[in-house]
């Protein structure tokens, strides 16, 4: 009975630290391992097995005295992302980008998908588990609903590009926080800069705030048409927020407007 006590409890404290799912298939005895690492004789590192590639070096990071961390993160994102000439210098600067706190617990960097040649890129918020397993974006269930929703109007993944404002997922998949936010935009940035689609649909109401720096919530902004620019872009682009699949799910009854929605995009894809 106590070890059952102990073991629900133990359960709690670690769904209330964001552990919400198990990733191995069978449980792992940590104590066995670390008993066997310390009693195991140490081999010359010309015996060992070749290694995995080494990670790219990490940036160069800036020091400002007197700056927080945040505003640093955000110096730095700056520098690495707007260095960036191509969306495959983007990945690796993403890749070498250490001043996000969600990276520590992220598995995988989940960058983009779909193509980056697109007339359409969409934004959503923060990878989620299946998502963080994978590395690729929207690749589970609200992932699905989208790519059924867009194929209602002929659009498959070689069709459209998608990332997210953050590129890692939040622990327990709560919302991030502004500074992680503000610490990935300025890659965010450069990505839209680097495919300048036609039209740009930020998924639900954090990205659509994000990109279109707006207060209102999404039922306000979806539908609409915004310019959205930035100063290396030649023109403003079309940009029309779109509740987020996650939420459809969760509320089917504004499929409706969602699908009036996808009709105005296509019409705006046609009209282009
Ligand atoms: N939700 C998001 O906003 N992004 C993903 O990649 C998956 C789910």
């Amino acid at each position: 009975m106590a070890d059952t006590d102990q073991l629900r409890e133990s359960l709690a404290w670690h769904l209330e630290a964001g552990v919400d799912e198990c990733i191995g298939e069978a449980p792992v005895d940590r104590f066995a391992e670390s008993a066997k690492a310390i009693s195991a004789p140490v081999i010359s590192e010309a015996k060992t097995a070749p290694r995995a590639a080494p990670k790219p070096a990490p940036a160069q990071r800036r020091q400002k005295p007197g700056a927080s961390a945040s505003e640093i993160a955000v110096e730095n994102a700056c520098a690495l992302a707007g260095n960036a000439n191509s969306i495959e210098e983007l990945r690796a600067a993403v890749d070498r980008f250490e001043d996000c706190a969600l990276r520590k617990t992220a598995t995988n960097t989940v960058f983009a998908d779909g193509n980056p040649k697109a007339r359409i890129m969409f934004v959503g918020e923060a990878p989620g588990a299946d998502e963080d397993r994978q590395g690729v974006p929207f690749v589970g269930v609200s992932g699905q609903l989208l790519d059924l929703m867009l194929a209602s109007i002929g659009l498959d993944r070689a069709q459209f590009y998608i990332t997210n404002i953050v590129f890692w997922r939040p622990p327990g998949n709560r919302n991030p926080s502004s500074n992680e936010i503000a610490a990935c935009l300025p890659f965010v940035e450069r990505h839209i800069e680097l495919v300048d689609p036609d039209i740009l649909v930020p998924l639900g109401g954090p990205a659509a705030k994000t990109l279109l720096a707006r207060s209102e919530g999404i039922t306000r902004m979806r539908g609409k048409w915004f310019a959205y620019s930035s100063p290396k872009l030649a023109a403003p682009i079309d940009a029309m927020p779109f509740f987020h699949p996650a939420y459809l799910l969760r509320s089917p009854a504004y499929k409706r407007e969602a699908w009036r929605d996808l009709l105005a995009i296509k019409a705006k894809l046609e009209e282009n």
